[in-house]
């Protein structure tokens, strides 16, 4: 059928045609934020699941609510390498700068300009652009040099901004479980700090399913501080509803057992459905997509998703790394456990320790709750067979 009204959008942090099945997940960052405005406690969310479920672009629509809303947005990625205070500063500066827009809150953001600035001499961050000639600097604040105090310190001053301005603020942050222990550690001091003292800031991540655990070692009161709401698979209901809902909402359609091949096959994962409902519009002649559109549409989803999707996942592993993955796929779908790897690679469990810890590392798998591991991309391991043949 026409390319040019293929509704698909298969991509990383692409918005889908339909955000099938996300309603619950919406709501509690909605109440949360509508609550935060309100001057009450708020729960701050951790979204937790596998590469291409959707986190990404729920953080995204969470973020279009909490502006709809009337809230301070900022929104950041955790990147591999970099710090958070590098990340987090050009952010900071620009909520401070909205908020010394505001009458009611001026004389707190000029304040919290020079935190930011002590903040960013302290860290050896460019300031390249920071205007001078704000009045005064603010001795002790944000500037002890240690995470911990500064960055509390920090969302202090903007959640006493936002307060006064009658506003809130919103931090966004994607890919968590590649932030450092004491990055973690810091954010969630501040974010315990914005709680106890009744502060309309709310954070939003989202990261690996191991990120529970990294923050509960970082800080252990974090399990009652957040709430993680799981972001899995898609329930049958909403998989077909995400590959029927655009199918018709561009006048074509498509048959019960097409849809019932595309569920079984890519279990619901959202990636995979937007993937082959793209695939398969393209094949069909129209004006109905068939069984048989879906299914010759089959090999050319699967050599895109390898090509996309896992190769680049894969590419990122070095030699050793790639025999430990091999190990796993070759043991059937998991979770592993690290005997069991160790004796299909031949190989003494403590050896494979730097290995295990560098994919781990690399976000390409990670430690289930009762200590097995698993792939972090859905169905990996097949992927990894198709390759070994
Ligand atoms: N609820 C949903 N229904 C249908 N498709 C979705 C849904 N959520 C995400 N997608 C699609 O899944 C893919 C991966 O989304 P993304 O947010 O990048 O995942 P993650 O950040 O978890 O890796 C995108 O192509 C997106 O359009
Ligand atoms: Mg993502």
């Amino acid at each position: 059928m026409d390319p040019y009204r293929n509704p698909f959008a298969p991509g990383a942090g692409f918005p889908p045609p339909e955000l099938a099945g996300r309603d619950p997940i919406l709501e509690l960052a909605r109440i949360s934020c509508g609550r935060a405005l309100r001057g009450k406690a708020a729960r701050s969310l951790m979204l937790l699941g596998l590469r291409g479920v959707g986190k990404t672009v729920l953080l995204n629509e969470i973020g279009k609510i909490a502006r709809e809303q009337g809230m301070l947005v900022s929104q950041l990625e955790a990147p591999e390498k970099n710090k958070l205070s590098t990340l987090l500063y050009p952010e900071l500066r620009r909520v401070m700068r909205s908020l010394s827009g505001i009458e009611a809150a001026r004389q707190i953001a000029s304040r919290g300009m020079g935190a930011l600035r002590n903040f960013a001499a302290m860290f050896k961050i460019e300031v390249a652009g920071v205007e001078v000639g704000i009045e005064e600097a603010a001795p002790g604040l944000a500037d002890s040099g240690d995470l911990q105090h500064d960055i509390p310190d920090l969302f202090t001053i903007i959640g006493e901004g936002a307060q006064a301005a009658g506003k809130g603020w919103v931090l966004l942050i994607d890919e968590v479980q590649y932030l450092s222990e004491d990055d973690l550690s810091a954010l969630i001091v501040a974010m315990h700090r914005m709680a106890q003292r009744g502060l309309p800031v709310v954070m939003v991540g989202a990261g690996l399913p191991q990120v529970a655990k990294l923050a509960g070692e970082a800080k252990s009161y974090a399990e009652r501080l957040f709430l993680y709401p799981a972001v899995g698979a898609l329930d049958e209901i909403s998989a077909k509803l995400a590959v029927r809902k655009p199918v018709e909402e561009e006048g074509e359609q498509i048959d019960d057992d097409a849809l019932d091949a595309i569920f079984s096959r890519t279990k619901g994962y959202p990636f995979f459905l937007q993937e082959w409902g793209s695939t398969s519009w393209d094949v069909a002649p129209g004006p109905v997509i068939t069984l048989a559109d879906v299914e010759r549409a089959y090999p050319e989803t699967l050599s895109g998703l390898d090509e996309g999707f896992f190769k680049v996942r894969y590419d990122r592993l070095t030699k050793a790394e790639i025999q430990f993955v091999m190990a796993m796929a070759a043991l059937g779908d998991g979770p592993y456990q690290m005997a069991g790897i160790a004796k299909e690679m031949d190989r003494d469990q403590s050896s494979l320790g730097p290995a295990r810890a560098n994919i781990i590392s690399k976000g390409m798998i990670y430690s289930t709750d009762h200590g097995f591991l698993d792939f972090s991309v859905p169905l990996f391991a097949e992927y990894l067979r198709r390759r070994d043949v």
